[in-house]
């Protein structure tokens, strides 16, 4: 996939280098056009260095325009100022990167990100609207606290959530009205009230399938433990601590569920002598522990159960331990990792087990592990 990258004069051009990061991260080609007073917030040097390629600045270049937007498979202009906002609406084509949005056939793309009161004028407001008219798709802003200190709508939005639409809108919809629930990330049992059991674990393998299927038309509903992650644009989250309300917020939402992915690393115990007061140091401490519900096999067990997917991390005979899971949960699919060489990191080497036998991928992002994870529950749930 390609995509061209328009920079114009904002502020918020100093977020465009993390923008070329997580397209490149994603294996999309990116291809930068700045504006002439973007290069005074961000240098082509930067963005040359991120992108692999040189850097468009001038509109004096052969057919650039016209060569340029027939290999994209969309043009993104992030910041979008007032003035460029206000140039694609009435069509002007005195610069590189207008020309090129005016010659393109490929969707286009605008972050707006401006002053508020820039952003609510009359003009601005007759722009957005013509731009809406002409198909052309706009991603935020958002509200919040400004450059220049005032408080409202105008921040651009952020590059990792652009960078989640981007790829959802240009994806194939392989999943389109598959509705997905994912449990992500550790459970928290308490001791007193200042201190848990839980279990490691970043949530990140759960969140990047929770995109995955977004980015493939799928609704997704994602219960996740604390984790330190910003949930993916467009999924319902639903926030818990313990497994039990891990357990609650599933059942709650299971109700016409296609698919469920048991990502959760779920504590398998909970504290039975829990304390409410915060516990004073002690010469020995004595904690009972009782089993947890095993949601991912309560659902399995439902009368209509959804295609179940659940997660082995082994630290050995991950074989042996993965195929026992697929029998005893009951489930269709069982991902399965060596502990020791996933926790926390981006990248992960898993071995997909179904009844038909196994599939063994090579290390690679968590990111594209999701998207793996997704073709295989594809390819058995269409
Ligand atoms: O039994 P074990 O914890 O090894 O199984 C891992 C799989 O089962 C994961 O998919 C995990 O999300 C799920 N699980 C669960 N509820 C539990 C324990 C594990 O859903 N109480």
């Amino acid at each position: 996939m390609k995509i061209i990258l328009g920079i114009t004069g904002g502020i918020a051009a100093y977020k465009a280098p993390e923008l070329i990061r997580l397209f490149v991260k994603t294996g999309i080609e990116v291809e930068v056009v700045m504006t002439d007073a973007a290069t005074r917030f961000v240098t082509p040097l930067t963005l040359q260095a991120l992108s692999g390629k040189p850097v468009h600045l001038s509109q004096w270049e052969g057919m650039m325009h016209i060569d340029l937007s027939r290999q994209a498979d969309a043009i993104l202009v992030a910041p979008a100022t007032a003035d460029f906002i206000a140039k694609v609406a009435n069509g002007h084509a005195d610069d590189l990167l207008s020309s090129l949005c005016l010659a393109r056939d490929c969707p286009l793309y605008l972050a707006p990100a401006m002053n508020r009161q820039m952003w609510e004028n009359a003009a601005t407001r007759r722009n957005i609207e013509r731009i809406r008219d002409d198909g052309i798709h706009l991603i935020g802003p958002e509200e919040g606290i400004q450059a220049c200190g005032e408080t409202g709508f105008g921040r651009m939005t952020e590059p990792d959530d652009i960078a989640s639409l981007m790829m959802s809108s240009l994806s194939a919809k392989t999943m389109l009205g598959k509705r997905f629930l994912i449990t992500a990330g550790p459970t928290q049992e308490p001791i007193d009230p200042v201190r848990v059991i839980t279990n490691l674990s970043s949530g990140k393998m759960g969140y990047e399938i929770a995109a995955a299927a977004l980015q493939r038309g799928a609704e997704v509903v994602l219960v996740s433990g604390p984790t330190c992650l910003s949930s993916p644009y467009g999924a319902k989250l639903v926030s818990v601590g313990t497994a039990q309300q891990m357990l609650e917020a599933v059942m709650e939402n299971i109700e016409g569920i296609d698919v469920f992915v048991g990502v959760a690393a779920v504590s398998d115990y909970h504290v039975v002598n829990r304390s409410g007061e915060k516990l004073k140091k002690q010469e020995r401490l004595l904690l009972e522990l009782e089993p947890n519900p095993d949601i991912l096999k309560t659902v399995s067990s439902l009368e209509n159960p959804p295609f179940c997917v659940g997660f082995a991390a082994e630290t050995e005979k991950l074989h042996e331990n993965a195929r026992a899971k697929l029998e005893n949960k009951k489930v269709q699919m069982i991902v399965g990792n060596l502990a020791r060489d996933a926790l926390g990191r981006d990248d992960n080497e898993v071995a997909i087990f179904t009844k038909e036998g196994v599939l063994k991928l090579p290390r690679a992002s968590k990111r594209d592990i999701a998207c793996q994870i997704l073709e295989e529950i594809g390819k058995r749930i269409s």
